[in-house]
């Protein structure tokens, strides 16, 4: 059984940020749903379990509260904020209930140096974000720490497994935060710390290979990371039992198309490379709704991939890049977002086609893939580069799409990269691209009055795509940007710099 910290989801923002600094750690961490079962708790054989905050408090009606035999499991455990609220209500002891809220740094005087504090100096600097506090201790419990508005900063019981602390090791505003996790995770919990890429890698390469036998997979290559690191680890399990498929539509950046040829014939991927340009483009001709855009590219890509894929006799696997934060989404405590845009990708496949999954990523974030892709070989220009959509420019050209068009976005957009890169500021970047907007506008170039077409440019800085910032490029990159563009390709005489925020504006343009 693979060593493990489970961290139960009681909804708050800094969830992810657990698992992940656990992870960084060097231990494997999963994040499971508050009310998850007794049974499948004891079945993972946890060597810790940490409680996450929450909005709720412990006198809301209907609040969150995990199962109570939790606490006698004898698993050692940590509650965060309304965890350590909980453990507290729980046990018997008080919790205030209070509307006004602590919120932004503050100073923890701590009363016992063991445990999770071995090592944190008496006084250090911690983060708070609460509105309840614990006034009376359960029994069996000492306070460990105190803040000015805080009598229990921290907690423990006698026997010094169960944890608990008011504010927020895992976020980066608390000093120690990393040591104090530390040592919970290897004083309280005695891990060992075994989860590093290469570990992970050469794991899912044994069961991939034990699960895949002789039969043979297919997976879909994109030219994003995921796809590429997904092919990779499945390509060490099976080598030429794996069979790749790369659709390209026409709708990819300057040379991204044979760029992705080439660099995976490199790696020694068994590489179908279908050219479907010319179809995705008659297909798309006229459609100017970004919906049906969508829809078209979804179901187009489907039909090609599963022509291919129904000539691989044998075939009875499909490899998939899905992600950790794409599987948690369904098992958070907070409800389904609603729909904004679908996201195309090859979800509706495996149904339809009769095969089996391979998800050898559903357990990393985004930056352990790239661990893991470094690990195995995979260039940088693959690895760090920025998130491409399915559908690709398609959805960056508003309203209908001309080759014209595209070849005049692949240019403008393709200087932009380029002076990014140039400026070093790439990988500071989420995303950063040119929106082909509909719009003409006057303007005038030597003696000539213009009339021409408007490009934006949209680069943002984010986590996690979920949301975003718009970054601060300075003025003389932005300067250069627009005169080449302006110069350099046709048609377009005026360039303007995307500032929104997302929410309440999304990243993509459609
Ligand atoms: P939005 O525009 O929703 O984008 O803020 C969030 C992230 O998702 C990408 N995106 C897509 N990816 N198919 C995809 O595979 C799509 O239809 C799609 N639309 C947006 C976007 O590039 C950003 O990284």
């Amino acid at each position: 059984m693979r060593e493990s910290v489970l961290v139960l989801d009681f909804g708050s923002q800094y969830t992810q940020l657990i698992a992940r600094r656990v992870r960084d750690i060097g231990v494997y961490s999963e994040i499971r749903p508050f009310n998850e079962p007794l049974e499948r708790i004891k079945k993972s054989q946890p060597k810790a379990i940490i409680l996450s905050g929450g909005p709720a408090s412990v006198w809301d009606k209907g609040s969150p509260s995990p199962n109570a035999g939790i606490l006698d499991l004898g698993i050692p455990i940590l509650g965060i904020c309304y965890g350590m609220q909980l453990i507290a209500y729980l046990l018997g002891g008080r919790v205030e209930h209070s509307k006004r809220r602590e919120f932004g740094p503050a100073e923890i005087e701590v009363a016992d140096s063991s445990g999770i504090f071995a090592d944190v100096p008496r006084k250090t600097g911690v983060w708070m974000s609460h509105s309840d506090r614990v006034l009376e201790l359960p029994k069996g419990f000492v306070s460990i720490a105190t803040s000015e508005n805080s009598p229990v900063a921290a907690m423990k019981d006698k026997s010094g497994i169960i944890y608990g602390t008011q504010f927020h090791p895992e976020v980066v505003h608390t000093a120690l935060g990393k040591e104090m996790l530390s040592n919970f995770v290897f004083r309280v919990a005695k891990c060992e710390g075994s989860w590093t890429a290469k570990s992970f890698a050469d794991t899912a390469i044994k069961e991939i290979r034990a699960k895949v036998g002789d039969s043979k997979v297919i997976c879909a290559l994109s030219g994003g990371v995921d796809s590429a690191v997904t092919a990779l680890i499945v390509q060490r399990a099976v080598w030429d039992k794996l069979h790749c498929i790369f659709v390209d539509t026409g709708l990819m950046r300057l040379n991204e198309a044979r760029e992705i040829v080439e660099s995976f014939k490199d790696l020694g991927l068994n590489l179908i490379h279908i050219d479907a340009r010319k179809r995705f483009i008659d297909k798309l001709s006229g459609v100017g709704d970004p919906e049906s855009k969508r829809k078209i590219i979804g179901e187009e890509f489907i039909r090609f991939f599963e022509n291919e894929a129904s000539k691989i006799e044998g075939a009875e696997f499909l490899a998939q890049g899905t992600l950790y934060p794409d599987v948690i989404e369904s098992v958070s405590v907070k409800g389904p977002s609603a729909k904004i845009k679908t996201h195309h990708n090859v979800g509706g496949l495996p149904e339809k086609m009769n095969l089996k999954l391979i998800e050898p990523l559903r357990e990393l974030f985004k930056d352990e893939v790239r661990a893991v892709g470094r690990e195995l070989g995979l260039q940088k220009e693959i690895l760090d580069r920025h998130p491409f959509p399915g559908p690709g420019l398609a959805i960056r050209i508003m309203g209908d799409i001309t080759e014209e068009k595209l070849d005049n976005l692949r240019l403008a957009d393709a200087i932009f990269i380029e002076e990014i890169k140039r400026a070093g500021i790439y990988d500071d970047i989420w995303q950063a691209f040119c929106v082909l907007l509909p719009v003409k506008t006057v303007g005038v170039m030597g003696d000539e009055r213009t009339y021409e077409n408007v490009v934006a440019l949209r680069a943002v800085t984010s986590l996690d795509g979920m949301t975003a910032n718009w970054a601060r490029i300075p003025y003389e990159i932005l300067e250069k940007i627009s005169a080449r563009i302006i110069n350099e390709v046709r048609g377009i005489n005026r360039v303007v710099y995307d500032v929104s925020t997302k929410p309440p504006s999304t990243i993509e343009w459609e």
